[in-house]
């Protein structure tokens, strides 16, 4: 059973020990077509510590986003392990944001995304982008994010969405 709703929420850096937490999460929100293996999330908490968080209450991890400096408009490969991130970096790139089914519609998602562009902004990175799949693409419009391509290799439906610094600047939570 889930926390108590009343628990204060808490947004922290992921850490190797909450992969447990990540792993059971992805396998309840996502088609199996999408799980990835968890070596997956280690290595991109070892490449980029500091900019993947877990939100919990009481204890219990609710959600997490993880996200990492990248380049240019083609995404990372989906379930392979980065073996290291490029040496120029223009974009933050938002690979994966998920909450439990049981915590949705709670402000988990919102106190994630606004951890992850504060770390985004002050990072400097010019561009924020994701692949918004499984029809989540409305879901970051509310956001400011506006779709620019196609990304087949994340599956028919998926698109490229990208947020410029500049509309970041002006984005209000929804
Ligand atoms: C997307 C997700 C993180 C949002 O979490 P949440 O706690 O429901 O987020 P919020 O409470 O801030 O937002 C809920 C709002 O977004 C809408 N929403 C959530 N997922 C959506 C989706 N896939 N498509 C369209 N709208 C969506 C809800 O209907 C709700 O709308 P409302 O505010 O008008 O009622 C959560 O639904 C989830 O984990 N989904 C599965 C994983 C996923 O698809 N991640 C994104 C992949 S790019």
């Amino acid at each position: 059973m889930l926390q108590h709703p009343d628990s204060a929420l808490v947004v922290r850096p992921a850490t190797l020990f909450d992969l447990p937490a990540i792993d059971l999460i992805q396998r309840l929100c996502y088609q199996p077509v999408f799980h990835e293996p968890v070596e997956t999330f280690a290595a991109r908490l070892r490449l980029s510590p500091g900019s993947s968080w877990v939100a919990e209450a009481g204890g219990q991890v609710l959600g997490y986003f993880f996200t990492h400096p990248w380049t240019g408009e083609a995404p990372p490969p989906l379930g392979k392990t980065l073996e290291h991130l490029p040496q120029h970096q223009d974009t933050h790139f938002l690979h994966d944001l998920a909450v439990h089914p049981h915590a949705r519609g709670r402000g988990v998602a919102p106190r994630l995304i606004e951890a992850a562009l504060h770390w985004g902004k002050q990072r400097g990175l010019k561009f924020t982008r994701l692949v918004a799949v499984a029809g989540a693409a409305p879901f970051w419009r509310k956001w400011g994010f506006k779709p620019v391509a196609a990304a087949p290799a994340y599956g028919d439906d998926a698109a490229l969405m990208a947020l410029s610094a500049e509309n970041q600047a002006i984005t209000t939570r929804p």
